[in-house]
C-alpha cells in the first residue's frame, strides 16, 4: 500500500462489482427514455467511465466543471460553473453523476441550476456518500457506498490533484493533510 494511505476502505474489486449493479439499475430506470449523464470533473471521470460502459441502454455523455471556494479538504459553498455543458438539455433525462457527496453544498447547488434548463428530469448518482457531513438535504437517486467521516482519495478523488489514479478508494493519512 502507498505510504501516505491509512487504509484500503473499498477494493477495485468491490468497486467494479457494485458499479455492475449500480449500472443495472440505472438502466432499468431509464430503459426508453433520452439519457444523458453528466459527469462533474474531475473526480467523477473513473466512475463516469467504468459506469457507462456496463449500462445496456443508449446514453449520451457530458462534462461540467465548477469551483467551490474553500480550503482543500472542505468546500465552502460557493459554488462557480468553470465549464459548462457543452449542449442543451432541454427535455433530456439528466443524470448527474458524482464521486461523493459530503456538505451537499455543490450538488444542491448544481441540482437547481439545471433545473433551471428546462430537462425533463434530473437525478443524482454518487459512487460515494458520506451522510455524516451533510449541511443540506440532497436527494440522491442512486448511492454506491455509504463511507464514514474521514478524507478518502483514489479511483478519482484527490487530495491536492493526487492520488486520483487509484483503482481503490483510500482512507489518507492525516498527518498528510493536515501539516
Ligand atoms: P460537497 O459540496 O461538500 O458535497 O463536496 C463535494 C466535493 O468535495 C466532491 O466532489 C469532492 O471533490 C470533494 N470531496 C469531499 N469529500 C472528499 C474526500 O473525502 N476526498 C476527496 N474529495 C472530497
Ligand atoms: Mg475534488
Amino acid at each position: 500500500m502507498h505510504p501516505d494511505m491509512e487504509q484500503c476502505l473499498i477494493s477495485a474489486g468491490e468497486i467494479q462489482a457494485k458499479v455492475k449493479v449500480m449500472a443495472q439499475r440505472i438502466s432499468a430506470d431509464y430503459r426508453g427514455k433520452n439519457l444523458l449523464v453528466v459527469g462533474i470533473l474531475k473526480g467523477a471521470v473513473l466512475f463516469m467511465a467504468d459506469l457507462v460502459r456496463a449500462l445496456d441502454i443508449p446514453v449520451c455523455i457530458d462534462f461540467i466543471a465548477v469551483s467551490s471556494y474553500g480550503s482543500s479538504t472542505e468546500s465552502s459553498g460557493v459554488v462557480r460553473i468553470m465549464k459548462d455543458l457543452d449542449q442543451s438539455i432541454e427535455g433530456k433525462h439528466v443524470l448527474i453523476v458524482e464521486d461523493i457527496i459530503d456538505t451537499g453544498l455543490t450538488l444542491k447547488y448544481l441540482v437547481e441550476n439545471l433545473e433551471t434548463r428546462q430537462a425533463a428530469s434530473v437525478e443524482v448518482c454518487t459512487l460515494l456518500d458520506k451522510p455524516d457531513r451533510r449541511k443540506i438535504k440532497v436527494d440522491v437517486k442512486f448511492n454506491g457506498f455509504t463511507v464514514p467521516d474521514e478524507f478518502l482519495v483514489g479511483y478519482g478523488l484527490d487530495y491536492n490533484e493526487r492520488y486520483r489514479h487509484l483503482p481503490e478508494v483510500y482512507v489518507l493519512k492525516k498527518e498528510v493533510y493536515s501539516s
